[in-house]
C-alpha cells in the first residue's frame, strides 16, 4: 500500500489522527525504522552480532517487553536500581551504560520493539549492520585511508571529503578544518575496529549524521581504509593539533622575524641619525637622576 493511498481518506483529519495516535501503521513502521538507523544502529545490530551493545535480535524472547520499555526510558536508573539483568548486560558491554534517547517515550520503545521483532524474523534484518572484512590492516590500507582524508580519492557516494572540517595527525600543512574534532585518537574514543566502523557507518551525532545521510560510506573500500589509518595514528600516540599549532606558529615567527630583519636593513640607515641623540640624551638623563 502506498502512504498516498493510505493518507487519501483521511487527508485533512491526519494533523489531527497524529495527535490522537502516533499515525497510521505504515507511517509509524517507516517512522520506527528512521528512529532506529538514527538513534541505535551506532551502537546495537539486529542479528549482526554486538557493537557497544547487545545484539537486539529476539530480545523480546530474552525479557519481557514491560521491563525492556522502562529500561529503554531510563538505563541508568534500571542499573542503579540493582536490577539484576540490567547489571549483566551492562557487565557484557564492557560497563558502557546506554544513553538516554532524545524522543523515547513509552509509545516509541513499544513501536521499536515491534519494529526489532519484526526484523528479527527475517533472513537478514536491514539493520544486520556493517558487514566489513575483517583481514587485517595493511600499510596500503592506510595510504588509501589518508587519500580518503584529504580527498585525494574521492567519497563513492559523492560525501564531502574529511579534511574539509578535520585535521588527523599526518595530514600535513595547517592540517584540515577545525568545524569537527582532530581524528588522531578517535580510535579510542570510539572503541576500535568494529564500533568505529559502525559508527563510521551510521554517524549519531548531528553535523556528522546529516553530512553522510545520503552519501553513506563504502563499507569494505572506504570504511576499512579510514578505520586502518585512525587505528596508525591512535598508536602513534600524537595529536595533530600540536603539530598544526607549532607549524602555524613556527611559520608566523619565521615571517615575522624575516620583517624585522627587513625593517632593520631599511630602516637602519635612517634611525642612526635621530636614534644616536636620543641614546645620550636619555642615558645623562639617567646617570644625573642618580
Ligand atoms: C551509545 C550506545 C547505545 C545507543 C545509542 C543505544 N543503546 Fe541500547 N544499549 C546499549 C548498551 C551498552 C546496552 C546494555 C545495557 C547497558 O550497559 O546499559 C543497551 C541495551 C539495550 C536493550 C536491552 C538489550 C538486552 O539484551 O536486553 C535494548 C532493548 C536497547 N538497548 C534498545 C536500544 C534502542 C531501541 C536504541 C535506539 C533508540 C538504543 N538502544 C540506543 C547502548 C546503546
Ligand atoms: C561538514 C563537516 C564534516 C565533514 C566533511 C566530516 N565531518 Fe566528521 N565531524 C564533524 C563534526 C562537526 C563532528 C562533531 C560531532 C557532530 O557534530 O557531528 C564530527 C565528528 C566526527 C567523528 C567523531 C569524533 C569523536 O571523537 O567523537 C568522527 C569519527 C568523524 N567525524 C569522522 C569523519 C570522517 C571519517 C569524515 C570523512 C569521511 C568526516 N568525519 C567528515 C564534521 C564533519
Amino acid at each position: 500500500m502506498t502512504i498516498k493511498r493510505l493518507l487519501h481518506p483521511i487527508g485533512p483529519a491526519l494533523p489531527i489522527l497524529m495527535i490522537i495516535a502516533a499515525g497510521p501503521p505504515a507511517i509509524q513502521a517507516q517512522d520506527a525504522a528512521d528512529f532506529f538507523r538514527s538513534n541505535c544502529t551506532s551502537c546495537h545490530t539486529i542479528g549482526g552480532g554486538r557493537l557497544t551493545g547487545p545484539d537486539l535480535k529476539n530480545v523480546t524472547q530474552r525479557k519481557d517487553r514491560a521491563w525492556l520499555i522502562q529500561f529503554m526510558q531510563s538505563p541508568q536508573a534500571m542499573i542503579d536500581r540493582g536490577d539484576a539483568y540490567a547489571l549483566q548486560i551492562k557487565q557484557e558491554s564492557r560497563d558502557v551504560i546506554m544513553p538516554v534517547i532524545s524522543g523515547m517515550s513509552p509509545a516509541r520503545a513499544e513501536t521499536l520493539l515491534t519494529l526489532i521483532d519484526a526484523e528479527s524474523k527475517l533472513e537478514k534484518s536491514q539493520f544486520a549492520g556493517l558487514q566489513i572484512s575483517d583481514r587485517p590492516f595493511t600499510e596500503q590500507d592506510v595510504q588509501q585511508g589518508m587519500a580518503i582524508f584529504m580527498g585525494h580519492r574521492k567519497l563513492a557516494n559523492g560525501g564531502p571529503p574529511c579534511v574539509e572540517c578535520h585535521t588527523v595527525a599526518g595530514a600535513g600543512g595547517f592540517g584540515g578544518g577545525r568545524l569537527g574534532p582532530d581524528l588522531s585518537k578517535a580510535y579510542e574514543r570510539l572503541q576500535g575496529r568494529k564500533s568505529m566502523g559502525a559508527w563510521l557507518y551510521s554517524p549519531a551525532t548531528p553535523t556528522m549524521n546529516l553530512t553522510f545521510k545520503n552519501t553513506a560510506l563504502k563499507a569494505n573500500e572506504e570504511i576499512l581504509p579510514l578505520l586502518a589509518l585512525f587505528e596508525s595514528t591512535a598508536q602513534k600516540g600524537v595529536e595533530d593539533d600540536r603539530a598544526g599549532t607549532s607549524a602555524f606558529f613556527a611559520t608566523g615567527f619565521l615571517a615575522a622575524v624575516a620583517c624585522l630583519g627587513l625593517f632593520a636593513v631599511i630602516w637602519k640607515a635612517r634611525f642612526r641619525a635621530v636614534r644616536d641623540p636620543l641614546v645620550e640624551t636619555s642615558a645623562r638623563k639617567v646617570l644625573g637622576g642618580r
